[in-house]
């Protein structure tokens, strides 16, 4: 539900109610209709014709506090009813301060810093006059050969739930409308990680119980956050494209899930119903889409050439496009753009502040997930190290994809960080992604023959991840490789830092490195906060969220799989899995390694049995038994051995990330309740089943140390 008083929400629909009232139908279809800009004899062009008619409702990709206040200055004075433009605009992880992609955040298993840095998005984005953005995406993934997995909070559902609660809030703040805020949009609803193949786009087939256990609940916690808007996906759900899937729009979205926000259709999903085969023409997709329950089309004027045509054909009533019009004037008055359209140009004085850089900074420190160390981590200062590849004096590729107002030369590089930090190196370029020269090469080796220890920075342009970037290799590029190769030949010890927008497989890097550290894509303080990491001024804190296979034939790879009547345990000639590969991850979820070492024991229940409606205290003693401060994160899972429909083998329910100091001890504690272990049945009703389950805490999805047995009773 939106997260306004219901005496504000009341006011602000009935004060929409008089405003449709006095609006053309021209005016209507206009409010529906979102638009980008063009660009015709390198000039932009805003639409601006629209105006007179006032067929405009909203923008796109359209900021800047100097655009936003002249295109809200004309809609003003040419605008018949003057209701003014919402500017929307891609917001994914910061509008000008670039923090690490979501993917990179949620290894920092710290929502509540998420909350920060949609916070500090909101803040910079509303200054340039954006009120609305089209994030937090929530869609699960379990196959990084979609490249948008790099845009969500990885494969499990309880986390990215959680995440999906934070950001919300922090783009949002307590009540809609509060200054420095802006509209969140949850995005893409529903299922579009789990495009056949991993490929974008694709189609998407799965049971009602996947969906609803699955895929569903990031949305809901977003919408019991009081997100204002959804975005319906491109693909079909079971055969049905969503924008025009009344089931999912008006069933499931409103029905189940209460949401009172509008639905914002993806760009170019409505005419895209016909190329999917789902009706014959754009007159049809437009009537199926506002069948449907969509309120705004992104992208274009086809609402406004159809739905005068609908309405005088019957397809369509002038209450039903009343009816989804009125969230979107309702949000409008709610964020007070009908008293003050405008907004002041200094705020954009902002960007990139102090402020706003140490929170990317502290952000960053955070989610770095380091796979092996044999002793090379931290940094020792004393030591010269050849810092050597692509991304080190790079600023463009290390903000990720998505960073569309980005402003490059602001990205602090690993190179400017490291001399920042005072560290002692040789830089060496190495390669150029995707392609090598000789001379770049010998002076990668001369550069790692006159140093003790090799830094190699490898992984992903910013393009190889991200929209349209399904991929079936994923790993290093092979210029990368070669580089790899010849720097080896050295013989110095090896960190290999990976840098990439989606899990790639590292495996045969694995036995040639001293250390092998995931960097992901760590935004303008890259620099800076890899070399505090590296140094060890912060722990390696970040845990896996998506899991790192050994080979693409594996995917999909997730830990919380089924069990099946045949279990992979390499016993028997009939069980499941592949004769050649293990059907493990390489790295598996919520895996990583921090500079200390922690020993966790005396796993205690409050009780081995609780009814349907009760809970269990769950307690475990952690100690840092290393020889310097760090975190780790203890993680809830159980399992639920017997269910009319089967479980997975493991599900997360909990997890808590702490800091102790060297011989520190603290005890943990968990709160799960029965309601934590519902699932849909099979007449798809929401269930707590009495019966038995296995529970763990535990390091790590794969970490069985510690199991406790409990029972859910009538
Ligand atoms: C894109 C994406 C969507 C984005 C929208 C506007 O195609 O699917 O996530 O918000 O268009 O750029």
């Amino acid at each position: 539900m939106l997260n306004v008083t219901p005496e504000k929400l009341d006011a602000a629909v009935k004060r929409a109610e008089e405003i449709i009232k006095g609006l053309t139908l021209a005016e209507k279809s206009g409010q529906l209709s979102q638009f980008g800009t063009s660009i015709y004899n390198d000039e932009v062009h805003y639409f601006e014709d629209h105006y007179e008619k006032g067929t405009i409702g909203s923008y796109l990709t359209v900021g800047g506090a100097e655009v936003t206040n002249r295109l809200q200055k004309e809609c003003k004075e040419k605008f018949p009813t003057h209701i003014p433009i919402l500017f929307a605009d891609d917001v994914i992880h910061g509008y000008k301060t670039i923090f690490p992609t979501p993917l990179a955040q949620s290894a920092s298993w710290e929502p509540e810093a998420a909350k920060k840095g949609a916070e500090v998005a909101a803040k910079e984005a509303s200054s340039a006059g954006i009120r609305w953005t089209f994030s937090p995406m929530v869609d699960i993934a379990r196959d990084p050969r979609w490249g948008r997995i790099v845009e969500g909070y990885g494969e499990d559902t309880y986390l990215c739930s959680k995440f999906s609660e934070a950001v919300v809030k922090g783009y949002q703040g307590e009540e809609i409308g509060e200054k420095d805020k802006v509209l969140a949009c949850m995005k893409h609803f529903i299922g579009y990680g789990a495009c056949v193949g991993g490929r974008d786009y694709d189609a998407v087939d799965m049971s009602l119980n996947t969906l609803y256990d699955v895929y569903l609940p990031p949305f809901k916690a977003g919408i019991d956050a009081g997100a204002a808007t959804v975005m319906s996906a491109f693909h079909t759900f079971n055969g049905v494209p969503c924008t025009g899937n009344k089931f999912l729009l008006k069933d499931l979205l409103r029905g189940m899930l209460k949401f009172d926000g509008f639905v914002i259709s993806d760009a170019g999903s409505v005419w895209e119903m016909k190329t999917h085969g789902f009706v014959e023409n754009l007159y049809d997709s437009s009537k199926e889409a506002l069948k449907a329950g969509l309120s705004i089309l992104m992208a274009g004027d086809q609402f406004n050439d159809h739905i005068p045509e609908l309405i005088k054909n019957g397809d369509i009533t002038e209450e039903q496009i009343d009816k989804a019009l009125l969230p979107v004037i309702t949000l409008k008055i709610l964020l007070g753009v009908f008293e003050d359209p405008f907004v002041d140009p200094k705020g954009e004085e902002c960007f990139f502040c102090d402020e706003h850089r140490a929170a990317s900074r502290e952000m960053a420190v955070k989610c770095p997930v380091m796979l092996e160390n044999k002793g090379s981590l931290p940094l020792d200062i004393s030591k010269k190290y050849a810092l050597i590849g692509p991304l080190v004096d790079d600023k463009e590729n290390v903000l990720g994809p998505w960073a569309l107002k980005k402003e490059i030369e602001t990205t602090v590089t690993i190179k400017e960080g490291f001399k920042n930090a005072g560290i002692n190196f040789s830089y060496a370029k190495g390669s150029d992604f995707l392609e090598n020269n000789e001379q770049d090469i010998a002076d990668a080796v001369e550069c790692a023959k006159n140093c003790d220890t090799v830094i190699l920075v490898l992984g992903e342009k910013e393009e190889m991840s991200g929209e349209a970037k399904s991929r079936v290799h994923l790993r290093i590029p092979d210029a990368q490789i070669e580089l790899f190769n010849k720097v080896a030949e050295v013989g110095k010890p090896i960190i290999l830092l990976i840098s990439a927008g989606r899990p790639i497989i590292v495996e045969e890097f694995k036995d040639r490195c001293d250390s092998i550290v995931y960097i992901w894509q760590l935004g303008t303080e890259t620099g800076n906060a890899l070399a505090d990491l590296l140094l060890g001024k912060h722990d390696m804190s970040g845990r896996l969220t998506a899991s790192v296979p050994y080979h693409e034939g594996q995917l999909p790879v997730y830990y919380n799989k089924n069990h099946t009547g045949r279990p992979a345990l390499g016993k028997v000639w009939y069980e499941t899995g592949y004769k050649d590969m293990t059907t493990d991850a390489a790295y598996t979820f919520g895996y990583g390694l921090s500079y200390t070492e922690f020993e966790y024991s005396d796993l205690t229940l409050s009780a081995t049995e609780m009814k349907k409606d009760g809970s269990i205290e769950v307690c475990c003693k952690i100690k840092n038994v290393g020889k310097r401060g760090g975190y780790t994160v203890a993680q809830l899972y159980i399992r639920d051995l017997v269910a009319s429909c089967v479980r997975p083998i493991k599900e997360l329910k909990g997890f808590e990330k702490l800091y102790l100091e060297a011989g520190q001890e603290r005890v943990v504690k968990f709160t799960l309740n029965a309601d934590d272990l519902a699932f849909h049945n099979q007449k798809l009703e929401r269930v707590v089943e009495p019966g038995k389950f296995n529970l763990w805490v535990a390091k790590d999805s794969a970490d069985n140390t510690l199991k406790a047995e409990f029972s859910v009773v009538e």
